[in-house]
């Protein structure tokens, strides 16, 4: 499915284009968020090469990524992005984040419910999983609010920032999601 245009009920899930470089390395190149994400900080080539890479693997088909863009409804700038990355059987991996200056409107709650209400209701899927790590209060906040069960720790799950850290892993099925 290409393009995809998803409204909810603060923000807007759309494609990236290349427009969007600024606004994403405000993002993906700033410590206060890529510390508790899997990469570390990203510099202006990188930024260029992730949104490469997002549009080229956005038209492949079968399409098994839907890393989107968020952004309020009346300003098409980038304030983060949502991704759902396919894993095993019907099942997709949730991933998010937003621009620190942004955080605490409740953008992150709505582009995370958005994109998974889209996962079940239009991509068919059956399991959405979110993994965290252990220190992301927020974060786990957020889906355990969206109604996310624990499931468990994975042991040294991602290397980042030069150290492994553990993730604990949070889910939700189809026949669960009230969102
Ligand atoms: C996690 C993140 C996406 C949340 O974004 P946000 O737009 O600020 O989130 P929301 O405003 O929707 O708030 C989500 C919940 O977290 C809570 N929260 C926010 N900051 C918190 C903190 N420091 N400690 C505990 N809870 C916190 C909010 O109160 C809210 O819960 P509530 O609705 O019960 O009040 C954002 O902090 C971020 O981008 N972090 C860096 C990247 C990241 O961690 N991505 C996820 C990787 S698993």
């Amino acid at each position: 499915m290409y393009p995809v245009h998803v409204t909810g009920s603060t923000v807007v899930l759309r494609e990236f284009s290349m427009q969007d470089v600024d606004d994403v390395l405000a993002i993906i190149g700033d410590d206060k968020v890529t510390t508790w994400l899997s990469f570390d900080s990203r510099n202006l080539d990188q930024a260029v090469a992730m949104i490469e890479g997002t549009l080229e693997r956005a038209q492949q088909n079968p399409r098994t990524e839907y890393y989107l863009a968020v952004t309020k409804h009346d300003d098409s700038r980038v304030i983060g992005f949502a991704r759902i990355g396919f894993a095993g059987v019907k099942a997709g991996k949730l991933g998010y984040a937003i621009a620190a200056e942004q955080w605490g409107h409740g953008y992150a709650t709505d582009a995370a419910r958005t994109l998974t209400t889209f996962a079940f209701t239009q991509l068919g899927l059956h399991r959405v999983s979110a993994a965290i790590g252990p220190e992301n209060a927020a974060s786990i906040a957020m889906v355990e609010n969206l109604g996310f069960t624990r499931e468990g720790v994975l042991r040294d799950h991602v290397y980042t920032n030069g150290a492994w850290r553990d993730s604990v892993l949070y889910s939700v099925l189809e026949h669960e999601w009230r969102s």
